[in-house]
């Protein structure tokens, strides 16, 4: 018996392939919207392998809202939906505002309408740490101000947040919570999933497990002149599983009426700091691979250190990351591993 159909935008993606298989673990029957703009159709084939069940998927752009309107008139049943479906490259986002302001902010309104057309009342919004800046003081709590955001995309989270909070408080008939996730890392541990940047990859993970791999000739640490104990950058490296464990507790707890508020935010990280060489450390721990790298100039748009207060999170969610620096980067590298053999 089904705990009943969630709707995943974004679905095919890193953190969305991820959710989607702990919902279908836990009872949930899974719709997964997905333009297929930063993913591949072949992670319907390993959700299916991984849960023995294929989730209904619709090729399509949420821009489209038209298409988006007729999935919910064929899914009426649906209980809430998770939103991860956002373009989410920060580099990116600097060279191509104006694509990152019509994605992530048409698409967002576009989703809210529809809900409120078709009455859904819960919603999960995939938003991150990226909104603090640099916070003033660690670890940074759901409280912290909102600072002026380093990149477009950042700035779409804030704005994104906004727009929930303002809708819901216009009096339509909403819920929602907004997830701040700090970074997440590592990959399911059947290695059919984890995380495929197309390109040279912007972050930190799957630029050590391509260079341990040999796709890349070097790791470049950006910057080990900062002011932490061993002058890299500091952040909350959180397994995906976790993150993705995090979603089916918030959809619950509005499904189930147990949200204090209409609109909720929580910090979904592990609460602790990890510094890029300690990140490198635990790769060459857990994998036994010596990892090539180099010191270079600073990456511009980097804060220097952030990690979260997981107290909130915690309490009010009854949600804890449960997995270890060492799982994270082990499962980061089986991935890597089992995707080259695959596509060979
Ligand atoms: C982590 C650390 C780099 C690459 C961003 C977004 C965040 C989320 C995750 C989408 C930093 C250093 C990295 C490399 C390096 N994105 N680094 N060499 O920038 O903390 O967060 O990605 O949801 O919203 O802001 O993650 O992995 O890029 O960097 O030294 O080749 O690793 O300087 O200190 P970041 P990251």
């Amino acid at each position: 018996m089904s705990k009943g159909k969630i709707l995943v935008t974004g679905g095919t993606g890193y953190i969305g392939s991820h959710t989607t298989v702990e919902l279908i673990e836990q009872g949930y029957e899974v719709v997964i919207i997905d333009n297929l703009s930063n993913s591949q159709e072949f992670v319907i084939d390993r959700i299916e392998q991984i849960t023995g069940v294929r989730p209904k998927f619709y090729k399509l752009d949420l821009l489209d809202a038209e298409s988006l309107d007729q999935c919910f008139a064929e899914n009426t049943d649906l209980k809430g939906i998770i939103h991860f479906a956002a373009a989410k490259a920060v580099g990116e986002s600097v060279k191509k505002p104006l694509y990152y302001y019509r994605n992530n902010l048409q698409t967002m309104i576009n989703v809210l309408e529809a809900m409120i057309k078709y009455n859904l009342e819960n919603f999960v919004f995939s938003s991150s740490c990226t909104v603090y800046g640099q916070p003033d003081e660690l670890p940074v709590t759901e409280n912290a101000p909102v600072k002026t955001a380093e990149s477009p995309y950042g700035y779409t989270k804030q704005v994104n947040e906004n727009i929930l909070k303002d809708t819901i408080a216009s009096g339509a008939k909403l819920k929602g919570i907004a997830l701040r996730y700090f970074n997440p890392i590592g990959a399911h541990h059947s290695g059919l999933i984890g995380e495929l940047p197309i390109g040279v990859p912007a972050n930190l993970m799957p630029f050590i497990t391509q260079t341990a791999y040999g796709i890349r000739e070097q790791l470049s640490v950006f910057g080990d002149d900062y002011s932490t104990p061993d002058g890299s950058c500091i952040r909350d490296y959180i397994h995906v599983v976790d993150l993705a464990k995090a979603h089916i507790v918030a959809i619950e707890r509005m499904i189930d009426g147990k949200n204090k508020e209409a609109y909720e935010i929580f910090n979904i990280g592990t609460g602790n700091g990890f510094s890029v060489f300690e990140v490198i450390k635990s790769f060459e721990k857990s994998t036994g691979i010596k990892l090539h790298y180099k010191v270079v100039p600073r990456r511009a748009g980097d804060i220097e250190q952030i990690w979260a207060d997981t107290t909130i999170g915690n309490n009010e969610l009854g949600w804890k990351a449960e997995k270890s620096i060492d799982e994270m980067t082990l499962s980061a590298w089986k991935w890597e591993q089992n995707y080259r053999k695959s596509i060979q």
